[in-house]
C-alpha cells in the first residue's frame, strides 16, 4: 500500500504563484484506491463537491482547520514548545556567546499550520525577546487563521504563505514540526540543501520517530484525541510514512552543516520519543551547542558516523 495523506491530496497549490487551483473529488478516489486505501477513498468520496465534481475549497479549508485544531492539541500534550526549548535555548546561547552573530535573530517555523508553536514561543518569550517569531505554510487558510489567532492573543509573531522549498523569509534558525514525512528522501535533500545555502546557522526540524511502535502508538492516539476521520487516517499514515534515522541522518548531511540527530534509535525509549529533531548546524557551532546542551543531552545528539555504511550519502529514491 503507498502512504497518501488525504490532507496534502485534497489541496493543491500553483507553486509559481502561490494560487490555489480545483482539485477534481474523482481523481483523489482514484488515486487512494489505486494505493489500496479504500478506507481513505471513502472518506474523501464524502467530501462536497460543486457541480463539475470540484472539490469545494471553503469546505475544504473549514476541514482542514478543524482537523489542525485537534492536531493543537496534541502538540499540547507532547509538550513540542518545551522540547523545541529544550534544544533550541542552549542552540541561541551557543550563537549569542559567538562574538560574530549578534541578534536580532530570526526563527522561522516551516509548514507551522495554525501556528502553534510559534504561537506558544511568543506568548512564553521562551528563546528571547531578541528573537522574531515568523511561520510560514503552503496553505493560505491555515496561515490565514493562524494570524486571526495571534491578533486575537495579542502576540508579537507573524504568518506568511509560502512553499518550503522556496522559502520567502530569511531565518537564523529554521524549524518545523511533523512537517519532513511530507517530503520524499530525495525532496529532503534539496530542503536541508536550500537552508544550508541561506545565511541561517542552523535548522531543528522536529518529525515523528520511526520506530517500530510510532503506527500503534499512532493509532491508539489520534483515535482518543481525533473526531474527524481524516484527522485519525492522516495520523497514522504519517507515523508509517516517518523516515528513519539513516534517512534522515545521510539527507542532512549537506555541505555547510553538521548533522546531527536527537534520540536516534537506541539511544531513546521508543515508549517516550514520540517525535524527535534532525538538526542542521553550522559546524563552529557544534562544540559550544554540546557545551551549553550539557552532557546527558548532548550524548544523544549523534552525527551520521553513529550510523556508519548506513547514513553515507547516495541515491535518494523517490516516495
Ligand atoms: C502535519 S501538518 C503540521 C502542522 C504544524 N507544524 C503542526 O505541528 O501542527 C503539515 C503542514 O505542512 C504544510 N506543508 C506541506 N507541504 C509544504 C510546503 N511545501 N511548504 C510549506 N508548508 C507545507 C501543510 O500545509 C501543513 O500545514
Amino acid at each position: 500500500m503507498r502512504h497518501l495523506e488525504i490532507s496534502d491530496l485534497i489541496t493543491a497549490v500553483d507553486l509559481r504563484d502561490g494560487s490555489r487551483l480545483p482539485v477534481r473529488r474523482d481523481e483523489v478516489v482514484r488515486q487512494l484506491r489505486d494505493g489500496g486505501d479504500e478506507r481513505a477513498a471513502r472518506i474523501v468520496a464524502g467530501l462536497p463537491t460543486d457541480r463539475d465534481g470540484t472539490l469545494d475549497p471553503d469546505a475544504v479549508d473549514r476541514l482542514l482547520i478543524s482537523v489542525h485544531t485537534e492536531l493543537q492539541r496534541l502538540s499540547e500534550e507532547l509538550r513540542i514548545g518545551n522540547r523545541l526549548v529544550h534544544l533550541l535555548g542552549p542552540l541561541f546561547t551557543a550563537i549569542r556567546a559567538d562574538g560574530a552573530h549578534p541578534g536580532p535573530y530570526r526563527l522561522v517555523d516551516i509548514g507551522c499550520g495554525l501556528g502553534y508553536l510559534v504561537r506558544w514561543l511568543a506568548a512564553t518569550d521562551a528563546l528571547g525577546p531578541d528573537v522574531e517569531l515568523i511561520g510560514v505554510d503552503l496553505n493560505a487558510a491555515l496561515v490565514g487563521e493562524a494570524d486571526r489567532l495571534a491578533r486575537a492573543e495579542g502576540l508579537d509573531c507573524r504568518f506568511v504563505h509560502g512553499n518550503a522549498f522556496e522559502l520567502p523569509e530569511a531565518a537564523t534558525v529554521y524549524v518545523s514540526t511533523g512537517v519532513l514525512h511530507h517530503f520524499s528522501a530525495a525532496a529532503l535533500t534539496g530542503f536541508f540543501q536550500a537552508q544550508a545555502a541561506s545565511p541561517a546557522l542552523a535548522f531543528c526540524h522536529f518529525d515523528i520517530a520511526a520506530t517500530s511502535l510510532a503506527p500503534l502508538g499512532a493509532r491508539v492516539f489520534h483515535r482518543a484525541r481525533m473526531r474527524h476521520p481524516l484527522g485519525r487516517h492522516d495520523g497514522v499514515v504519517s507515523a508509517e510514512r516517518a523516515h528513519d534515522d539513516a534517512t534522515l541522518l545521510r539527507t542532512a548531511a549537506v555541505p555547510g552543516l553538521r548533522a546531527l540527530l536527537y534520540e536516534p534509535r537506541g539511544l531513546s525509549n521508543p515508549f517516550c520519543t514520540t517525535l524527535r529533531p534532525i538538526l542542521g548546524v553550522r559546524p563552529h557551532l557544534e562544540a559550544p551547542l554540546r557545551q551549553a546542551l550539557g552532557g546527558r543531552a548532548s550524548r544523544r545528539l549523534v552525527g551520521p558516523e553513529h550510523l556508519g555504511e548506513a547514513a553515507r550519502p547516495g541515491e535518494e529514491v523517490a516516495r
